[in-house]
């Protein structure tokens, strides 16, 4: 016999009521009673009740599919009807049933403290909120090139293995590369400020790598960036390109994943009523706002957490905050013309109080003004000889940005950690499994 198996959402629903069928999946839960046995059965696409009975399966079948413990694998046929009470309100009435591999005890269930349930990360994916944050996050990258493939940007793949600490020395992870010192990398920027000049519109989605051994909710020793560069861009350019993307990513995954949103308790209309324009203020005026709320940061200092949050925490639309004074900022970012102190870059901060999402800055033209700035700095200078080159050849204003997947995952879905929005995170404590 060929079987032929439909998603478990297809079968669970009122097209295929009558119809005989097969699914495939996991036991998410079991309860008998007698001679009669409801089996929930998921798949990726989701659950549906099937109902089993020792008069059509005989005593042997019977038992072993009954008492199949959860997440053992099945392959179920019957024939689907209407009943109230199954979750979804339609069950599947078991003809045919076969244990493909019996599971042994699950060692994950509720209650357990989260140090366990992370040792025990490679089973714990299969959790209900996992699997919903990570459809979302499979949507918000197919948005994110949607968007950017739409307006001419073409993906690049940068290397991960480089020479330069481009984000600061301190945070890089350093190795040994044949003997020579090399980092894993923190950001493609200065490779795809190198591709401009051949394609004018890049972007890549790599992994960057952060040492940061603060433990935060949202940071991540590892974690997919989104970066885009673009040619003859100015700060107004590269801001519009920001709004643009995250607007078409929180509207996409309010369109294509409602259920699993409303699951995790963000609701999709929130994320539907987003517009443009993001409000924008500078560095100085988030300065102004944090004093009428009682925060006290001098001119010159980062916004840290706390300040984040206190200008977004009652917002429900992202916040730019633009002109950092260049102190605080990477040797790269370009010098406002009309206040030496700040430069064209900017940070788009998520609402709720979720924090920085995206680093985004106009780039230094002058070679002298990158050299001072990453001699200051403490950098290589020899190493970053190749990235000066690029201003030395046909050298274009230009502009760029990164966003952190996970942060942007982490506001999206309303979860309490960004551990929460990576299958197997890494943090100052975990690498394993
Ligand atoms: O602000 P950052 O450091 O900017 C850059 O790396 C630029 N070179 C990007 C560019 O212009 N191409 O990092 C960009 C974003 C942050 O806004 C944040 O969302 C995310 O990367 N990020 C992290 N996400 C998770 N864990 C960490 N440790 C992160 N560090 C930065
Ligand atoms: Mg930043």
């Amino acid at each position: 016999m060929t079987w032929e198996f439909v998603p478990i959402a297809t079968a669970n629903s009122t097209a295929s009521v009558g119809k005989r069928l097969s699914i495939r999946g996991w036991i998410f839960r079991t309860r008998s009673s007698g001679g009669l046995a409801f089996v929930v059965v998921r798949d990726s696409s989701g659950l549906i009740q099937t109902t089993a009975r020792k008069q059509t399966l005989g005593e042997a079948g019977f038992a072993q599919y009954s008492s199949a413990l959860i997440e053992s694998s099945v392959e179920v046929t019957g024939t689907v009807a209407e009943d109230a009470r199954a979750p979804g309100g339609f069950e599947l009435r078991v003809e045919v049933a076969r244990v493909v591999s019996a599971a042994a005890p699950f060692p994950i269930f509720s209650g357990q403290t989260e140090e366990f349930q992370l040792d025990q990360r490679h089973l714990a994916v299969r959790s209900s909120d996992i699997v919903a944050t990570l459809k979302v996050k499979a949507e918000i990258l197919r948005s994110a090139r949607a968007y950017l493939d739409e307006r001419g940007y073409l993906e690049m793949t940068p290397p991960l293995l480089t020479g330069n600490a481009a984000e600061g020395g301190a945070e890089a992870f350093t190795l040994d590369y044949f003997g020579r010192e090399a980092y894993l990398a923190q950001t493609a920027q200065l490779y795809l400020e190198a591709l401009i000049f051949p394609l004018e519109r890049v972007y890549s989605v790599t992994t960057s790598f952060r040492a940061e051994k603060s433990r935060t909710n949202r940071h991540l020793t590892e974690y997919t960036h989104l970066e885009v560069e673009s040619a003859w861009a100015d700060l107004r350019d590269n801001l519009e390109l920001q709004e643009g993307l995250v607007l078409r990513i929180c509207h996409d995954v309010a369109r294509k994943r409602p259920k699993e949103l409303e699951s995790l308790g963000r609701k999709p209309e929130e994320l539907l009523a987003l517009k443009a324009p993001f409000e924008r203020i500078r560095y100085e005026e988030a300065l102004d706002r944090l004093r009428a709320k009682g925060v006290e940061l001098p001119f010159g200092k980062d916004l840290g957490t706390n300040e984040e949050r206190a200008l977004t925490a009652d917002r429900s639309e992202p916040l730019f905050v633009t002109n950092y004074p260049a102190e605080i900022k990477a040797f790269y970012m370009l010098r406002s013309t009309d206040d030496d102190r700040v430069v064209d870059g900017n940070d788009l901060l998520a609402p709720e109080g979720y924090g920085e999402l995206i680093g985004a800055s106009c780039r230094e033209t002058s070679i002298d003004t990158l050299r001072s700035r990453l001699d200051r700095q403490g950098a290589r200078l020899e190493n970053y000889e190749w990235y000066l080159d690029l201003r030395r050849y046909g050298s274009v204003p230009h502009a760029g940005f990164g966003l952190g997947v996970e942060r942007l995952v982490r506001w999206i879905c309303k979860r309490e950690h960004i551990r929460d929005t990576t299958p197997f995170p890494r943090t100052p404590s975990r690498v394993t499994p």
